[in-house]
């Protein structure tokens, strides 16, 4: 196994429970791959013979209605896995997934991923807290669209994107780079222009404050 793969696949939310023996099983039968930025992986519907981790960049998970209209379910990240749900359910693919910028994929074929489930069951204990957490997730989100207006379903949104993918600044801060505001607008249902006007309107005073393409958080709000 080289050094690469080693650190990146201790870094990967579906292996921490792993021994080295374990993880050098996985990097066995992991297949790298590079996407261009906004390549569909694949289609919802299509049928599934692998599961992939993403070694760096990102991917949104999308469903479209039968006018077109797209909605964001979520975006994954480095160290993330998607295309699981398939294979454990043996059914076609729940939603597409779209490159959001450059993407090094790790690609694990059907079989191989069944075999180590079989094999190690920490894979399986790990899955099971993904799903969890996702279902979760999809409740908040559930929550928020049936409950709160779109200034709100916005504030949550960019709690869980900097909780997510923000980085620490020092003195209290968490940055995140934001998506477009028409991907946030797909994520949260409403129009790119509604999250213009709305993101302008965040004040320091509140914690959030949007400035450029970056997002500054106060940490205390994400506890
Ligand atoms: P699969 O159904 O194989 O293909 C689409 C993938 O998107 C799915 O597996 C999951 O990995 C991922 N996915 C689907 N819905 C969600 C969700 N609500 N949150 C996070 N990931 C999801």
């Amino acid at each position: 196994m080289t050094e690469e793969l080693n650190q990146l696949l201790a870094k990967v939310e579906l292996f921490t429970e792993l021994s080295p023996d374990e993880l050098a099983a996985v990097a066995s039968v992991a297949n790298t791959r590079s996407v261009a930025k906004d390549t569909v992986i694949f289609h919802g519907g299509d049928a599934a013979d692998a599961v992939y981790v993403i070694a760096s960049g990102k991917v949104k998970v999308v469903t479209t209605s039968t006018d077109g209209k797209e909605f964001i379910l979520t975006v994954l990240g480095a160290g993330q896995v998607f295309g699981e749900m398939a294979l454990v359910e043996e059914a076609p693919r729940s939603a597409s997934v779209v490159t959001l910028t450059a993407v090094e994929l790790l690609a694990i074929k059907r079989e191989d991923f069944h075999h180590l489930l079989n094999t190690s069951p920490g894979i399986s204990r790990s899955l099971l807290a993904i799903l969890s957490r996702r279902l979760r997730r999809a409740n908040s989100k559930m929550e928020s669209l049936a409950y709160m207006d779109v200034a709100g379903r916005l504030a949550r949104y960019l709690l869980d994107l900097a909780r997510d993918h923000g980085q620490k600044m020092g003195k209290g801060w968490i940055v995140v780079r934001r998506p477009t505001h028409s991907d946030i607008a797909h994520s949260i249902g409403t129009s790119r222009e509604t999250v213009s006007r709305l993101i302008n309107e965040f004040e320091e005073g509140f914690g959030l404050v949007n400035k450029g393409k970056f997002t500054y958080i106060r940490e205390n709000l994400l506890e």
